[in-house]
């Protein structure tokens, strides 16, 4: 296993601040000192244009270190305009791998045998997840140490956690010892002056309790336009409160954490089990939609996106 500190940005769900975070963490890290590499390893390649780059104008992407035997980890990488911050960037191409690597064995350890040959060269690697829990995902969660999962404040937070806590559950059976140490849950686009948005807050803390960021990311408008200027927001708007939010971040990120006796995702879902009902009242979700059986049964484990 690799031991550079590596941490994916990862939640089934698109829009939930991942690509947002994987960025933004990543500037804010190359701030403090740290030599970090950003993986984009969704093929939407949003983290690759975010940070200013197009992303078909590369001769060789993450597609050719998943996908071809001879291409290395170092073939690929990028400077970006950020000081100590170099960018693995992909295109749509990156697609395809999922199929290309279907049948091929050891599919999920490809992106960590990529990792060991970099991983004196960088302090941190940060991946940006694609949308689903296929074949690209899990290459992240194998390779990982420290998984942030973006939990937007609003009605279907919780949605598809239970699926990707259980997956790196699996994950932790399948590649033994699996490296990921920690995972903690970032709520985004927060909105102190809502109670709602105050309310989730105070639920996902009293159900999760140090799982959860004390960091959050507030709704701030710097974070949208950031992408369209190609720059981390830490150099689009560096003393808007985003930037604020992204560097403390990195700072929480970057202590060291006590290792836990239960793994991190045994952990949430106790947390899940016993209080789904709390989390799912009040103003959360309106009565019609509450799942008559929150904590039935869990769906079979299946590599398919939601
Ligand atoms: N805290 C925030 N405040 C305002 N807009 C945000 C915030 N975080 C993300 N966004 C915007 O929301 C959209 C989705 O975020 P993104 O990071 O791309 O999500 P994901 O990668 O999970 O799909 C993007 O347009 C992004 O610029
Ligand atoms: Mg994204």
């Amino acid at each position: 296993m690799s031991s550079l500190k590596t941490i994916a940005t990862v939640n089934q769900k698109g829009g939930c601040g991942k690509t947002t975070t994987a960025i933004n963490l990543s500037a804010a890290l190359a701030e403090t000192g740290k030599r970090v590499l950003l993986i984009d390893l969704d093929p939407q390649a949003h983290a690759t244009i975010g940070l200013g780059r197009d992303p078909n104008s590369f001769p060789r992407t993450i597609y050719d270190v998943l996908t071809k035997p001879g291409v290395a980890m170092a073939d690929v990488v990028v400077r970006t305009t950020i000081d100590r911050l170099d960018l693995a960037p992909c295109n749509v191409l990156l697609a395809g791998a999922e199929l290309q690597l279907a049948t091929v064995s050891g599919k999920e350890l490809l992106l960590g045998a990529g990792l060991r040959g970099v991983r004196d060269a960088y302090d941190v690697c940060v991946i940006d997840c694609p949308p689903s829990l296929g074949i690209l995902t899990l290459n992240a969660l194998v390779a990982s140490t420290d998984l942030v999962v973006p939990v937007q404040v609003h009605y279907y937070a919780l949605e598809g956690l239970r699926r990707l806590l259980d997956t790196v559950g699996i994950m932790r059976q399948w590649f033994h010892p699996c490296s990921v140490e920690n995972i903690g849950l970032l709520l985004t686009f927060v909105e102190e002056r809502t109670t709602f948005s105050r309310q989730v807050q105070q639920q996902m803390r009293s159900i999760f309790g140090d799982l959860v960021f004390e960091t959050v990311i507030h709704r701030n408008v710097r974070l949208a336009e950031a992408p369209s200027a190609g720059e981390p927001v830490l150099r689009y708007a560096p003393h808007s409160k985003a930037a604020i939010d992204y560097r403390a971040l990195a700072a929480e990120i970057l202590q060291v954490a006590p290792q836990a006796a239960e793994p991190a995702e045994d952990r949430i879902r106790r947390g899940m089990q016993k209080q789904v009902s709390a989390i799912f009242q009040g103003a959360w979700i309106p009565r019609r939609q509450r799942s008559p059986n929150p904590v039935g049964p869990r769906p079979p484990f299946s590599l398919e996106s939601t």
